[in-house]
């Protein structure tokens, strides 16, 4: 073992009296946290610690220059063998050594990810809601922590993870407004990968089109204004005909664990998927012929979530009922049902994890 852990257990533990079965999304700590530090070139003080602030001082370079990263997962009873589970954890874990990638941030070796994630969920298995919906979800975040005001890598970072036990995010039907003036991400950009600058971006004019009445932005291209990117915190899905579509994931787009299995699972559904563009000119289009089906949105948090309307240049366009729909409901249903292990686990997503031992 190349990364000792540390494990200090609670001894106020938060969970007794709690119901998770009415917790606001993301508001609520279990009661551990996973920690480790980068220092001299190495990953070093791997601990599990009781949830609770952190100090550093303000010259903390991740406040200054937004050198944070972070990743977003959930962990599920298991309805096969109450067991917990995580989700496509490997996935996660390639992300984010991506996202640091691009960041200059150092890798975080796959045992530090790993280890930690299911030294938390074991402790903190308690934890996990187990109604429909439902998860524990899980953020592992990277964050730089020289104490240097400069712009240049930080020689040291911080590792952290924190489990929330979540309902669903977006409980109803989103209304979305197609992006006209703002842009979420550009080529050579950092829009491929979880930044925290991202998503600080997106505020502002996700606020004015909540002020308008949207729960989103569908964001386009930053060249043309013409191709579909994403859609607030969620990659995009529309069903044309008979065939679901996607734009490709690319430098702009964040590879989205949950599109993917959505691509995979439709697939083996037998439905038509493509990855390619979509102008808003064919969307205006296949809304006026009828042939525009359904719209929605695939994310971790969200898993899927439909779009009831879309607005572009100060029309809103209704799509169909949720009910007439043959696509998203069935995708969301096996989504879940996958994620809680309650169908069989044909595509080797699912990793249990395991009843830790000598845990005081
Ligand atoms: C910008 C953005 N796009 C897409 C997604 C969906 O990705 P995933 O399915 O991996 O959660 C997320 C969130 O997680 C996101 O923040």
């Amino acid at each position: 073992m190349e990364y000792p852990f540390e494990i200090q257990m609670t001894k106020n533990s938060r969970l007794e009296g709690l119901d998770l079965s009415s917790l606001p999304f993301g508001r609520t700590f279990s009661d551990h946290m996973f920690v480790a530090d980068y220092k001299d070139g190495k990953w070093q003080d791997c601990k599990i610690v009781p949830y609770g602030p952190i100090s550093f001082n303000p010259g903390l370079m991740a406040l200054h220059y937004g050198q944070s990263i972070f990743e977003g997962m959930k962990a599920n009873v298991s309805k096969t063998t109450g067991e917990p589970v995580l989700f496509r954890a490997d996935k996660h874990f390639q992300r984010i050594n991506k996202s640091a990638e691009r960041l200059a941030m150092p890798q975080v070796p796959e045992e530090v990810f790993m280890k930690g994630l299911e030294t938390l969920v074991s402790i903190d298995k308690g934890w996990i809601p187990n109604y429909e919906g439902s998860a524990l979800y899980l953020r592992p975040f990277l964050f730089a922590t020289d104490e240097f005001l400069g712009v240049r890598p930080s020689d040291t970072y911080r590792f952290m993870i924190l489990a929330c036990p979540v309902g669903p995010y977006y409980p109803k039907p989103v209304r979305i407004l197609v992006a006209q003036k703002y842009v979420r991400a550009f080529p050579g950009g950092v829009g491929f990968a979880k930044a925290a600058g991202n998503y600080a971006a997106s505020l502002k004019p996700a606020k004015i089109a909540k002020s308008e009445g949207y729960d989103q932005i569908l964001w386009l291209d930053g060249q043309e204004f013409k191709y579909l990117q994403e859609c607030g915190t969620m990659n995009i899905f529309a069903v044309i005909g008979d065939t679901v579509v996607t734009p490709p994931t690319g430098d702009t787009i964040l590879d989205g664990v949950t599109r993917d299995s959505s691509i995979q699972l439709l697939k083996a559904m037998g439905k038509k998927v493509e990855e390619r563009p979509i102008s808003i000119n064919e969307l205006l289009q296949a809304q006026a012929d009828g042939s525009l089906k359904e719209m929605f949105g695939t994310g971790t948090a969200a898993v899927v979530s439909h779009v009831e309307t879309w607005a572009y240049q100060g029309t809103d366009y209704p799509l169909p009922a949720i009910e007439d729909r043959v696509v998203g409901p069935v995708l969301k249903k096996t989504l879940e049902d996958y994620k809680n292990n309650a169908i069989e686990d044909t595509m080797g997503w699912i990793k249990p994890v395991k009843e830790l031992v000598n845990v005081k």
